[in-house]
């Protein structure tokens, strides 16, 4: 008998409920209710349409007593953080295996998301290659590069671009998981990639490749085949523009490990965050830039958001420094401001969150004084970087200040604080981090709340710190 837990998945929008609903009661669309087995943990061979025979699967097992339970006591004798994981080589590997908390581990699926055409298929190569040289020495280090999005021949062009020439990587083009894993039997690889999970399907599975039922029954399969062979499986998913239908969202839960991709088409500048790592945490970044050559690590990721105009010119107007701290990594980034009088729009935004710079807006108005109300306010983050963090306030305050004032701010100068509803600067976390970075860049005055202050008294460094309680004072020793 199967005993596996039954759920109803609607077909539209994913949600999952315990029965069947002729209307689904999160989208109201009409018969979209399919049914969906939970993947059993135990392997007993009665896998839903995976129909590689028990005995193949065995013949992976290094050891035979692997799905039995282990005492903790003998799990982690002489498994010490190193050896369990495959470091990559290389700068790019460098940031890679950072990214991965370490290193891949043996045995985990990893989910690779991003937008169509941000990169992920390159990293992936590039990936691939950087595992086979990781293994070389020991045993044959093959990868299987399976592409269901794209033939052989364009896979090996792009290899020839990245100078990928190692014969150990094995390129297949298929979408069918059981032809799939039979060529596995027969080649052995040392990790394998499915490019994309939106191409392959389950033979026995309702829907069409793509289609919520299969990617996640796909995704399962390949979630027990890396459990049980121990070798690395890669995922790429696509995120689709419709609200993340069928992409890498719903199998966030699946899956060990999650990482996306992200950066705007009209940079080159590629970031790969941790959203999910059951081996490592996720407030790692890696920052890549992409080259003709493929991805490219960026070793000093901090000045890579300034623009020309701030080396360049020594003054200008509307445009302030924030330092804002990402992962593990800081970031420099410039904020541009314009206020025009007697427009018709009020304000726009690119890169700063809209309601925040409401906030920063209403608090100048209010507590500064500044008469902003008949300005259209335009703000930018230069280069497309999109800021969250709070620590970026005084920045876009000042910016603001030195459009609307007409007084260029020196372009040595950096700010860093949160402004409260009162008009005050609060502390931020990480503030020495944030010091030490931009004092290392060449910049001699930082604006900070005077709180903080002797938080980085201890601080050695060749920079000149003014720490203000609110507003007015900025105001008034910087402009
Ligand atoms: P790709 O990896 O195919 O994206 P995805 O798999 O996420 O859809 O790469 C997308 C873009 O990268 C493509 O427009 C061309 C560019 N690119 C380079 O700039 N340099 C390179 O060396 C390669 C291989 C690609
Ligand atoms: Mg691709």
């Amino acid at each position: 008998k199967d005993k596996r837990k039954k759920t109803w998945v609607c077909n539209q929008c994913g949600a999952t409920t315990g029965q069947w609903f002729g209307i689904c009661k999160a989208c109201r669309a009409m018969n979209t209710m399919v049914e969906f087995k939970e993947a059993l943990e135990e392997n007993n061979g009665k896998v839903s349409g995976f129909k590689v025979s028990e005995a193949a699967v065995r013949s992976w097992f290094k050891e035979a007593g692997a799905s039995v339970p282990s005492s903790l006591a003998d799990v982690s004798k002489g498994m010490n953080q190193s050896e369990w994981r495959i470091t990559l080589p290389g700068l790019v590997g460098m940031e890679i295996s950072r990214v991965l908390g370490g290193g891949v581990v043996p045995g985990s699926l990893i989910l690779v998301g991003g937008d169509p055409g941000v990169g992920k298929s390159t990293l992936l190569l590039q990936i691939s290659a950087l595992l086979s040289e990781g293994f070389c020495g020991s045993n044959s280090g093959r990868i299987l590069y399976v592409s269901g999005e794209e033939s052989i021949d364009q896979i090996g062009n792009r290899a020839d671009r990245l100078n990928i020439t190692t014969a150990d990587i094995f390129l297949y083009s298929s979408t069918d998981i059981e032809d799939i894993m039979d060529n596995i039997q027969v080649l052995s690889p040392q990790a394998l990639i499915v490019d994309s999970i939106q191409t392959v399907y389950l033979r026995g599975v309702s829907g069409s490749a793509g289609s919520i039922m299969q990617v996640k029954e796909c995704t399962s399969a390949l979630l027990r085949f890396a459990k049980q062979t121990n070798i690395p499986v890669f995922l790429i998913g696509h995120v689709t523009k419709t609200g993340d239908i069928a992409g890498p969202r719903m199998l966030e839960h699946i899956v060990d490990t999650v990482l996306y991709m992200e950066g705007e088409s009209s940079t080159s500048y590629r970031l790969l965050r941790s959203v999910k790592n059951r081996f490592g945490s996720t407030d790692e970044l890696g920052v890549f830039e992409m080259s003709n050559t493929g991805l490219q690590a960026v070793l000093n990721p901090s000045e890579m958001f300034l623009s020309e105009a701030v080396s360049g010119s020594d003054i200008s107007v509307g445009l302030a420094i924030a330092v804002i701290v990402d992962g593990s990594r800081t970031f420099v980034l410039e904020i541009q401001a314009l206020c025009l009088t007697g427009s018709t729009t009020t304000k726009q935004c690119n890169g700063i969150d809209s309601a925040r710079s409401s906030l920063i807006i209403a608090v100048l108005m209010k507590q500064a004084g500044l008469k902003l109300q008949d300005n259209a306010i335009f703000l930018n983050v230069v280069s497309g970087f999109k800021m969250i963090e709070t620590a970026g306030d005084l920045a876009i305050a000042a910016a603001i200040c030195s459009s609307f004032l007409e007084f260029p701010i020196p372009n040595d100068v950096a700010f860093i604080g949160e402004i409260g509803l009162a008009g005050e600067l609060r502390t931020v976390p990480r503030l020495e981090k944030r010091i030490s970075t931009i004092s290392k860049l060449g910049y001699k005055k930082c604006v900070i709340p005077k709180s903080s202050e002797k938080q980085i008294a201890s601080l050695n460094l060749d920079i000149t710190i003014l720490g203000c309680r609110n507003l007015n004072e900025v105001i008034d020793n910087i402009f």
